[in-house]
């Protein structure tokens, strides 16, 4: 049983929460590389609560920086953008890519003012066709080099899923919960007339199991499933990597969902899709196609809920904007999720008493690329499929 307490100091992420502070600890994807271009350089970007501007200046450098200016605080997207920084709309100010100030026009040469403003600290590289941030104390960890961003033996894809109306939290537990996908995604589907997306998790499930992980490039936590039926079969499991990425085989494709807390109520998640022993023909590695998903909701407002991704979205916005798990009713098969529940206090605390976190990758040769290995059942039904057309 979750207290209030318990359950705000896992919810909210807003800057200085104590979520927020082991949050930052971790890299986040924030757009993919394609949403800047040298005609539009400026894009908005809401994170962990933050209202900030990624911007690349006249030379190709990329800054995340506070949205606002320190002046007089008005919004520096609408700013110029010049060879050496952007200069705020309102009075000029210009600042650099790490939010130096570097010009303020009206003040007296010798003002000290320029000293008042502070650096942005926040950390942008560019991998698999995406940014990504670190928002966290230096020296930043390194940034994950998954097979799924780095493998070069296929095709890669990047997926942008509408924003989601929910915590993240809400979005992380699903990752876990091994048992939602026979009604929410087998049965509905084939209600709905679509018998093939159901055939996979409709198998009867005659055990399931979680194990927690603590490895050296990766934690969190496995699921296990004894599938029975005629293509039984003991999956390995699609894990739950701590803190907030879902690692899956969908048919013959590996998707990492990377969710990112937007802000207490909202949660933005990007996928990406490697599909190992493809063709790699025509694969621009730097620059791979983008797919952004369509809304997840008809017109008169009910959930599209003929794709897994719109009945996922479903079940986590109608559980509310910040579930209220005062009032859940926890069972056996919810066991994954007090797992993953009792991981998070865990590493919170360690933050808090100021220790590293779990899954921190700080040694290169361990990050030349990092394969976790998941289920091929998946696509072994994808080929069968295939084959039987
Ligand atoms: S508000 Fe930006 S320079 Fe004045
Ligand atoms: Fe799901």
């Amino acid at each position: 049983m979750v207290t209030q307490q318990e359950n705000e100091l896992m919810t909210r992420i807003g800057p200085g929460t104590a979520a927020s502070t082991l949050l930052r600890r971790y890299w986040h994807p924030i757009c993919p590389t394609s949403e800047l271009s040298d005609d539009r350089p400026k894009k908005k970007v809401r994170i962990l609560g933050e209202e900030l501007l990624l911007f690349r200046d006249g030379k190709g450098r990329v800054g995340l920086i506070p949205e606002q200016c320190p002046h007089r605080r008005a919004s520096l997207f609408y700013g110029f953008v010049e060879d050496d920084g952007i200069r705020c709309p309102y009075h000029g100010w210009k600042f650099d890519t790490a939010r130096i100030c570097i010009e303020q026009p009206f003040e007296p040469a010798n003002s000290p003012l320029k000293s008042d403003v502070c650096p942005s600290d926040y950390v942008v590289e560019k991998l698999a066709g995406l940014y990504w941030a670190y928002m966290g104390p230096k020296p930043a960890p390194l940034l994950p080099r998954w097979e799924a961003l780095v493998g070069i033996e296929g095709q890669r894809r990047i997926q942008v899923v509408p924003l989601i109306n929910a915590n993240w939290l809400q979005v992380m537990e699903n990752s876990v919960d091994t048992t939602h996908t026979h009604y929410l995604h087998a049965h509905m589907s084939v209600m709905l007339g679509m018998k093939e997306r159901g055939s996979y998790h409709g198998r009867p499930l005659e055990a399931y199991d979680f194990e927690v992980v603590k490895d050296d490039v990766w934690s969190g936590i496995r699921k296990i499933r004894v599938w029975g039926g005629k293509d039984g079969e003991r999956e390995l499991g699609h894990p739950l990597i701590f803190p907030h990425i879902l690692l899956a085989p969908q048919q013959e494709h590996i998707v990492m969902h990377f969710r990112v807390p937007v802000d207490d109520t909202h949660t933005q998640v990007f996928r990406v899709q490697y599909t190992p022993g493809t063709d790699t023909k025509d694969m621009d590695w730097d620059n791979p196609p983008v797919d952004y998903f369509p809304p997840l909701k008809h017109a008169n407002g009910e959930y599209d809920l003929r794709t897994f991704t719109g009945q996922d979205a479903m079940a986590w916005e109608t559980e509310g904007p910040i579930v209220d798990r005062t009032k859940e009713l926890l069972g056996v098969s919810d066991r994954g999720i007090t797992l993953y529940r009792k991981m998070l206090n865990e590493q919170i605390a360690a933050v808090q008493a100021g220790k590293e976190p779990l899954g921190l990758i700080r040694d290169p040769a361990k990050n030349r690329q990092i394969t976790v290995k998941v289920s091929e059942g998946q696509a072994r039904m994808a080929r069968k499929m295939k084959q039987a057309v």
